[in-house]
């Protein structure tokens, strides 16, 4: 299967207008997000920053596709994803690389099946398979364990084996929820940095939902969510200074 062309560097992977979001009906219900309006970029690494509850993985879920866009605009990779059906909801979810905190590896398949799995839809030949999925896990410094199983591997490498999976099919968009939360300071810069050299390299782009902010000054841009509305941030050298 031929891959979609990625978009020009510099042009917007992500569109809202006026997105907003509630859960519960009724007396129950309560906005999550309100009215927010924002862009994310082809070659750029994104953080999305905010308190606890403030809505940032709810976010993460309408871009994935992984749940209904209710009221305003928001577009991904140039498709509407308000009022889309759940087909066009799932042709999208395949454009898209997810990496999640619990990272979802498959236990009983050595590192190196793990990512050639998600080759499987787009490379017929396996020995292609194989080289490309070699390729990456050096790429994100695993070469030496390929034929490891998830369960011998510490929590950063794992992180590192789902990177590599996310960007097995060459996604143009990734998203990343908490990515470095379980890892030490420097495993958590590795793989911030690891995926803007992949990401810049073959321009698409990495929308990053995190509370560490010692990755702030790894980042092209941060947004950030508070009390349900979104706003560019710009960390001020002190708070530089602190990370
Ligand atoms: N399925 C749901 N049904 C009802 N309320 C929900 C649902 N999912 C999330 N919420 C509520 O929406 C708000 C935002 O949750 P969300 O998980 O998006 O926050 P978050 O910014 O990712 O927080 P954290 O930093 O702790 O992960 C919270 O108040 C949460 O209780
Ligand atoms: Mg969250």
């Amino acid at each position: 299967m031929a891959s979609s062309p990625l978009p020009p560097a510099g042009s917007a992977v992500i569109r809202t207008k006026n997105l907003s979001h509630s859960f519960g009906e009724g007396e129950l219900r309560s906005q999550i997000l309100h009215n927010l309006n924002f862009q994310v970029e082809a070659g750029e690494v994104t953080l999305l920053v905010g308190p606890s509850g403030s809505g940032k993985s709810t976010l993460l879920t309408l871009i994935g596709a992984l749940r209904s866009v209710e009221a305003g605009s928001l577009q991904v990779l140039g498709e509407e994803l308000c009022g889309a059906s759940e087909q066009a909801r799932v042709q999208i979810r395949r454009r898209i690389g997810f990496i999640f905190q619990s990272h979802n590896l498959v236990s009983s398949l050595t590192v190196l099946q793990n990512v050639q799995l998600l080759l499987q839809l787009r490379q017929p030949d396996p020995q292609q398979r194989v080289r490309q999925a070699t390729a990456l896990l050096e790429a994100v410094g695993l070469g030496h364990r390929l034929h490891h199983y998830p369960e011998e591997l510490s929590g950063g490498q794992r992180q590192r084996v789902a990177i590599a999976r996310a960007l097995a099919p060459e996604p143009e968009l990734i998203l990343a929820d908490e990515p470095t939360a379980s890892l030490d300071s420097q495993s958590g810069k590795d793989v911030v940095e690891l995926l803007g050299n992949l990401c810049r390299n073959r321009g698409s782009a990495v929308l990053l939902v995190t509370h560490d902010l010692r990755l702030l000054n790894d980042a092209d841009r941060i947004w950030r969510i508070e009390d349900g509305c979104i706003n560019r941030w710009t960390p001020d050298a002190a708070e530089l200074a602190l990370h």
